[in-house]
């Protein structure tokens, strides 16, 4: 399907998301860790941008994203930054940066708008702009020890409404809905005022979100089944890789148009001179011989 370009190409911030969500619009929000990764996303007309600690698993190469510190985060949402002029730059909380108290965790939204630029951050409420996270928190891993659908009973549902309710009371100006059913996501959806952002949750979000590299096919392992992927980068990466590799090692690259030649009067002037130089290695070489002759004579 071909792109179709935002309604409004003005800077997204929080408040318009809302504004958007009024509206019946429907948005879409994409992961990106690095500068050029943002700049394609942003120049496609991506509404949400999210470095999303999911950086752990696609980019660092951790089995989970318990182990992404702040200082990481701070990195990639730096590098982010640099590459994004309309969407919003949402910066995610990594696991430990909200665990030890209100003022820490203030601390840590507030390095993450100061230092890198993020415009909101995923998790706290204070006057920085906060999105809140509930379903599946892959950042909870080790206390749920596997990746399951959220709110599967009428208990587990209930208790994700009211923690949207609070989630909205609370100021948050978007809520991520991860991993639960479409039903859930659309009774939310229509329950509050500001937007849902569904991965894994069914069409009925505002705003959907992926992470880039499944969406790309760059991701390793089993994908959930919500991943619809639009394109196979690792095996065109793999394709052109080994290509490469192979032209170097049969010599065919670089070519000559892929290297740069000597003008034909330089060329000229260095054959001479490689020609002296060859020509003084064979007369030192015939100077060291003879001596070495004399040597052996004197002491015989
Ligand atoms: O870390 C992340 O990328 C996320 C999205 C999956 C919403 O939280």
């Amino acid at each position: 399907m071909p792109y179709l370009k935002p309604e409004q190409p003005e800077k997204v911030t929080a408040p318009s998301l809302k504004a958007s969500k009024a509206r019946g619009e429907r948005m879409v929000c994409l992961t990106a860790y690095d500068y050029p990764t943002a700049r394609i996303v942003d120049e496609a007309g991506i509404d949400i941008i999210l470095v999303g600690d999911s950086l752990g698993n696609v980019v660092l190469g951790y089995g989970n994203t318990v182990p992404v510190t702040l200082d990481d985060i701070l990195i990639h949402v730096k590098a982010v930054r640099r590459g994004v002029q309309r969407a919003l730059l949402v910066a995610d909380m990594p696991y430990g940066s909200f665990h030890t108290g209100a003022d820490d965790t203030v601390r840590a939204a507030l390095r993450l708008v100061k230092e890198s630029g993020a415009e909101a951050v995923k998790l706290v409420n204070e006057e920085i702009s906060g999105m809140g996270h509930i379903g599946l928190t892959p950042q909870l891993i080790n206390q749920l020890g596997a990746y399951r659908v959220k709110g599967k009973t009428a208990d587990a549902a209930r208790k994700l409404l009211d923690d949207a309710y609070a989630l909205e009371e609370a100021g948050a100006f978007a809520i991520v809905l991860e991993l639960v059913p479409r039903e859930i996501a659309e009774l939310i959806t229509n329950s509050i005022h500001i937007p849902t952002i569904g991965i894994g949750a069914g069409v009925h979000c505002d705003i959907q979100v992926l992470v880039f590299h499944d969406l790309l096919g760059m991701a390793f392992g089993k994908l959930p089944r919500f991943v619809r992927e639009y394109a196979n980068l690792r095996e065109t990466i793999t394709d052109a890789v080994t290509r490469w590799a192979e032209d170097v090692r049969n010599g065919s690259y670089p070519s000559e148009q892929e290297s740069y030649g000597l003008p034909a009067d330089a060329a000229a002037e260095l054959k001479i001179e490689i020609k002296k130089v060859r020509s003084r290695k064979k007369a030192q070489k015939a100077g060291s011989k003879r001596s070495v002759a004399l040597g052996s004579d004197s002491f015989y």
